[in-house]
């Protein structure tokens, strides 16, 4: 760990599971429940914008009900000591690494607790309801949505990730089962980079050949144990 100074971490829905968040591709996850066809895209929201409202509206109000837990915390505390570059990057779109502790985050895939104009193009913060379809607070037109990223649309911020993936020497990918791309790309594009990679998982993902080493166990206890390393070393 000593060469290490720069360090890329992704993240996905199992680092939020043992808070209680449904991860998406387990049993009874929430493309079980849901087809993603019916709430997940463009498609969907033009199709029937209250179905597609009413689920990010329940989701938003879920997540508010969930703390973080030791994993959050502990990636907190990497990015507080940590000297060298640190991003944090998420597939999630809840906001436990923010009330973890950790500032270093970017949300590829946009988050829950904000929603975007579509008729002015600026993103708000919002904790209530978009079913009701309130005014947008800066241009007052009612053609706000979820600010989430949906299939077939592009992740936020693709240029920052690979700009710091290349100044990186570390890749670290947390509970993602490494079937949504681009993210489930990065892995390969940091191998291609020439930098070491590292997985922690509760099961060996769908790229899991890509990294140097895995780690199999839940969140909470493998994220802290490996942060502890690396903070010690
Ligand atoms: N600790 C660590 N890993 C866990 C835990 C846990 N407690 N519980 C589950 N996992 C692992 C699962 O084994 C799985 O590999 O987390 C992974 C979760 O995978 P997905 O449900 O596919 O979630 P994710 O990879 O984040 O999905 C990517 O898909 O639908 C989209 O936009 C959504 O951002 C999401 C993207």
């Amino acid at each position: 760990m000593s060469q290490i100074r720069n360090i890329v971490i992704l993240t996905g829905a199992g680092i939020s599971a043992e808070s209680g968040i449904d991860t998406f591709r387990s049993a009874g996850g929430l493309w079980e429940q849901h087809r993603v066809e019916d709430v997940a895209t463009p498609e969907a929201f033009s199709r029937d914008p209250d179905l597609v409202l009413r689920f990010y509206d329940m989701r938003r109000a879920a997540i508010q009900e969930k703390v973080p837990n030791a994993a959050h915390r502990a990636l907190a505390e990497l990015d507080a000591q940590w000297n060298g570059n640190l991003l944090i990057v998420t597939q999630n779109v809840d906001d436990l690494h923010e009330r973890g502790g950790a500032r270093r985050v970017l949300h590829m895939h946009g988050e829950h607790l904000k929603a975007w104009c579509t008729s002015c193009d600026i993103r708000s913060h919002w904790r209530g309801t978009l079913i009701d379809r309130p005014c947008c607070p800066v241009c007052q037109a009612r053609t706000l949505r979820p600010d989430v990223v949906w299939f077939g649309e592009m992740p936020y911020r693709m240029g920052e990730i690979h700009a710091a993936l290349r100044e990186a020497d570390l890749f670290v990918s947390i509970g993602t089962s490494g079937a949504v791309y681009p993210a489930a790309g990065l892995v390969r594009t940091a191998r291609e980079l020439g930098l070491q990679t590292l997985e922690l998982n509760l099961e060996r993902s769908q790229g899991s050949n890509w990294f140097h080493e895995t780690r199999l166990g839940p969140a909470t206890e493998v994220v802290p144990d490996w942060v502890a390393e690396v903070l010690g070393g």
